[in-house]
């Protein structure tokens, strides 16, 4: 919607095209032969004011009560100029397809709501028009935006084992027990805050220090670390591998092009050769494999690994590694669809009920350097995977709502930043790529 309003002729340049807008209802008002549709994308404040006859198809869902405030929609129409004074474009609507529909409690209704039953609200808020205007003030000012360090309670207590072993109470390293009269922890991702910001303003990332209490004496741990997570909004699994892909490239690209001095030192003195490895990543195809192709071609490795492999294990450091390295010759490669058993509770469910839309993205030598997942914007689903996980539904009753309220295909990933740091300068040890690592038994400074 910003690029149509937002040029000089406030869209009237754009008459005559046809397009989809993806978004969320504002208003809806029946007139007696047109139906005006205010759809928000969150790109801008203004709204897509769509004009609706009872020709176009989908016009039986706007009657039947399917399509009201708050729900998502999906319009194709056709740019016009508009002959109201608000706006000089409007859309006319060929097709209107319900994403997902808004539960009738939606408590953001269009009158005024104060900021302080808002501040309740958190969760929703960034669909009005204050909270996204702040938001994309913040954007222009700093291009940096991080959600929360500091939560109420374990975020992904049903994060992959591997991710759950030593750690305080909840999964988390806690803060304190009395953070003015409550428990508060440091949270370990972004993602779920973030996922409240997607389901109002598209794409959107966070960028900010997360914490785990890693107790492995590794060279890619920290119990500090900084991480991207970006979180797209009507956006599949496919989607969210092709973005993780362009921002490697991109910031390899850049790096190779403005950092040549640095890159000549590294290349010297850290990894020999790390220039062309990156050139050639940041030109390739990346390799995709779904996790039982991994576990095939792992079992046929003529190798023996010190964990053993078999389907349902979580793939190892040592895994990771042969098959970026060996199998595939230094080419980062994208595993998808793990058992659902490994991975958290917020991952989409596949077809086959076995496994999940899970993507992880393994580079040489780092290993896992991003996790991603389309997540499960079904409500049922979700709400039968933190049963299933005895995780209480009541600890997630905000981010359940962002599926009661027009709930949207969407998916994200995390990218350790201190890992890629790693990666694009061949420095050995994640502890290196941190002005002030944090590992067990190292926080003097
Ligand atoms: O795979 P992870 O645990 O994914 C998440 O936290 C998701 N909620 C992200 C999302 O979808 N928004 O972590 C993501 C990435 C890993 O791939 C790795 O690069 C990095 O964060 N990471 C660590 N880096 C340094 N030290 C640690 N202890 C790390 N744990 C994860
Ligand atoms: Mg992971």
């Amino acid at each position: 919607i910003a690029d149509i309003k937002g040029g000089p002729d406030e869209g009237l340049d754009w008459v005559g095209q046809t397009l989809v807008v993806m978004g969320w209802v504002r208003t809806l008002r029946a007139q007696s032969s047109v139906t005006f549709v205010e759809v928000n994308d969150g790109s801008c404040l203004s709204n897509m004011q769509c004009v609706m006859t009872s020709d176009a198809e989908g016009y039986d869902q706007v009657e039947s009560g399917l399509i009201t405030t708050g729900a998502s929609v999906r319009i194709q129409g056709t740019v016009v100029a508009s002959h109201g004074s608000k706006q000089k474009v409007e859309l006319k609507v060929n097709k209107i397809v319900s994403v997902g529909k808004s539960d009738p409690s939606f408590p953001i209704q269009k009158k005024r709501v104060s900021r302080e039953f808002l501040r309740t609200k958190a969760h929703l808020r960034p669909r009005t028009n204050t909270f996204g205007a702040v938001a994309r003030i913040v954007k222009e000012q700093g291009e940096q935006f991080c959600v929360t360090t500091l939560v109420p309670s374990s975020r992904e207590a049903a994060e992959s084992p591997v991710d759950a072993i030593p750690k305080t109470k909840d999964g988390l390293i806690d803060w304190s027990q009395d953070f003015f009269g409550k428990p508060a922890f440091l949270t370990v991702s972004g993602q779920l805050n973030a996922e409240t910001y997607a389901t109002a303003l598209s794409d959107v990332y966070t960028f900010g220090p997360t914490f785990r209490a890693e107790n492995s004496n590794t060279s890619r741990h920290l119990a500090e670390f900084w991480m991207i997570e970006p979180e797209l909004a009507f956006a599949d699994l496919n989607d969210d591998m092709a973005c993780a892909t362009a921002y490697l490239q991109y910031v390899v690209r850049h790096i190779l092009d403005n950092c040549k001095e640095d890159m000549d030192f590294f290349n010297t003195w850290i990894e020999n050769g790390i220039i062309d490895r990156l050139s050639a990543v940041a030109e390739r195809d990346f390799v995709q494999l779904t996790y039982t192709d991994a576990v095939e071609l792992l079992l046929k490795a003529n190798k023996t690994f010190e964990f053993p492999v078999k389907w349902g294990c979580d793939l190892q450091s040592e895994h990771e590694r042969y098959l970026t390295e060996e199998a595939f010759g230094g080419c980062p490669v994208i595993v998808r669809d793990y058992p659902k058993e490994i991975k958290a509770f917020y991952m989409r469910q596949n077809d086959d009920g076995k496994t999940v839309a899970a993507m992880d993205m393994l580079v040489p030598r780092v290993g896992e350097l991003i996790g991603g997942s389309q997540r499960e914007e079904r409500l049922e689903y979700l709400e039968g995977r933190l049963d299933d996980l005895k995780l209480s539904r009541d600890s997630y009753w905000w981010y359940l709502d962002l599926r009661r309220y027009g709930s949207v295909p969407h998916a994200g990933f995390g990218l350790g930043f201190e890992r890629l740091v790693q990666f694009a300068t061949g420095v050995e040890n994640i502890r290196d790529a941190i002005p002030f690592p944090r590992t067990p038994g190292s926080a003097e400074f």
